[in-house]
C-alpha cells in the first residue's frame, strides 16, 4: 500500500483511525513562508468530529503536533510533517467486521487484496478520519496560496435532492469571505435546516445520506496547466477523487451538454487591462489551461455506508450470505464535514500548480 501522491510537491499520508496517530508530509513546500497557526487550527475545527449531529458522536481534538519543516512558524523548506494522536477510539465495535463485509465500505476488496491483515477498526487506512491531515496540509497551502491571490472556498450545494443556490459563476472573493463566516457553509442561510431535516429524517430511519460540494478558485492567473494528461481538470480530480466516498467531479457548468454551442461559449471581452468572459459555463479551464476566470467544480459525496439498517452481505470466515446492520459510531451525512476537505485538496492542486 502507498498512500504518497507526487507532482511538484509531494504528500504522504500515514496512519489508521484506531492507530495511535494520523498524519501527513508535505515535500517541496518554498521556504520562509510564515504560517499562521491559529488560522490552521480553525480549519481543523471545521472537519473535527463530535461537534454537533452532523457529524459522527467520536469526540477528537485533531489537535496537529508540528514534527518538522516549521521553525518560529516559517516554512524552512524541508518537509513539513504534521502528527494528530487518535484518543476516542472505541475498536471492540469492529470486531465483527472481519467476517462480516459493509456493503457500500473498502472492507471487501481490501480483504481480498490484503489478505485479511488489514486493520478493518473504523475504517483502518480508509477512514474518513485520514482526511484531517490533508486539511492541515490544505490550510497551510491555502496560506500560501494567499499570498499570491489565489482563495479557496467551498459551499454544500445539495444534501440528497434538496439544493442551495449554485456559485455565480463569476463570483468575486466576496462570496468566499461570507462563506468563511459560516461552520458548514451555505449560499442561502434557509436551505441549512433543511439538510439538517434531512439528515435527522436519514438517521431516524437508521440509514444515511449523500449530496454534492460546490467550491471555486479565486485569483488563479490565465495560462496554468497543459493541456491533456497534465490538465487542471485532471490534476484536481486526481485529488478530489482520493477523497474517500467522492464519487463524482464535475467541472463548470453540470448542464453544459445541454446547451448549444452559442450558449456554451463564453465569450471574451476586454475590462481595462484584463480578458474576462460574459459567462463561465468552462469553469475557467478551457484547452486544460486556465483561462483567468474562477475554477468552478462540484463534488458529488456518496451516503455514509456504515448504517444500522440490516443489509444482505457476506461472511467471508463462514462463506455464507448473511445480513449486517452497522453499528458503533458513524456520520449521518459526510458532506457537511468534507466541505473542507474539498477545499484542502483543491489547495493542495493548485500548490503543486504554481510550484
Ligand atoms: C470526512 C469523512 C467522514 C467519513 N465518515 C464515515 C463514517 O462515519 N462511516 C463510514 O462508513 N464511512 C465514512 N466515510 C467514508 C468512507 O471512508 C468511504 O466510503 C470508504 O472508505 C469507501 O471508499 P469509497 O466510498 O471512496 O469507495 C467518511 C469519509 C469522509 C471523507
Amino acid at each position: 500500500m502507498s498512500s504518497t501522491w507526487k507532482n511538484n510537491i509531494e504528500i504522504t499520508i500515514f496512519g489508521e483511525s484506531h492507530g495511535k496517530a494520523i498524519g501527513i508530509v508535505l515535500g517541496n513546500l518554498p521556504s520562509g513562508i510564515k504560517i499562521d497557526l491559529e488560522e490552521v487550527a480553525k480549519e481543523m475545527k471545521r472537519r473535527a468530529p463530535g461537534q454537533d449531529k452532523m457529524s459522527t458522536a467520536r469526540k477528537e481534538a485533531d489537535k496537529v503536533e508540528i514534527m518538522s519543516g516549521l521553525q518560529d512558524d516559517v516554512t524552512t523548506g524541508a518537509p513539513l510533517c504534521g502528527i494528530i494522536y487518535n484518543s476516542d477510539q472505541h475498536s471492540k465495535d469492529y470486531s465483527l467486521l472481519k467476517e462480516k463485509m459493509r456493503p457500500g465500505h473498502s472492507d471487501y476488496p481490501a480483504f481480498i487484496k490484503y489478505r485479511g491483515f488489514n486493520d478493518v477498526r473504523g475504517g483502518g487506512h480508509f477512514s474518513g478520519r485520514i482526511t484531517a491531515p490533508v486539511v492541515f496540509a490544505g490550510a497551510i497551502a491555502k496560506q500560501i496560496l494567499a499570498k499570491q491571490g489565489i482563495q479557496i472556498g467551498a459551499h454544500i450545494l445539495s444534501i440528497k435532492n434538496e439544493y442551495d443556490e449554485n456559485f455565480d459563476m463569476r463570483l468575486s472573493t466576496k462570496t468566499l469571505e461570507y462563506l468563511r463566516r459560516q461552520h458548514y457553509p451555505v449560499i442561502n442561510q434557509e436551505k441549512y435546516e433543511k439538510f439538517v431535516n434531512i439528515v435527522d429524517a436519514a438517521r431516524m430511519d437508521q440509514d444515511s445520506v449523500g449530496g454534492k460540494v460546490e467550491c471555486a478558485i479565486i485569483g488563479l492567473k490565465p495560462g496554468l496547466g497543459e493541456p491533456f494528461f497534465d490538465s487542471i481538470e485532471s490534476h484536481l480530480s486526481s485529488l478530489l477523487f482520493s477523497i474517500p466516498a467522492v464519487k463524482s467531479v464535475a467541472f463548470g457548468n453540470d448542464k453544459i451538454s445541454e446547451l448549444f454551442g452559442s450558449e456554451a461559449n463564453d465569450c471574451y471581452y476586454y475590462q481595462d487591462a484584463l480578458v474576462k468572459t460574459t459567462s463561465n459555463n468552462n469553469g475557467g479551464i478551457t484547452g486544460g489551461i486556465s483561462n483567468g476566470m474562477p475554477v468552478v467544480f462540484t463534488v458529488g459525496i456518496k451516503p455514509t455506508p456504515s448504517i444500522s439498517k440490516e443489509q444482505k452481505t457476506i461472511d467471508v470466515k463462514k462463506h455464507e450470505n448473511t445480513t449486517l446492520g452497522v453499528h458503533g459510531r458513524h456520520d449521518p451525512c459526510i458532506v457537511f464535514r468534507a466541505t473542507v476537505v474539498v477545499e484542502a485538496m483543491a489547495a493542495l492542486a493548485m500548490l503543486d500548480l504554481v510550484r
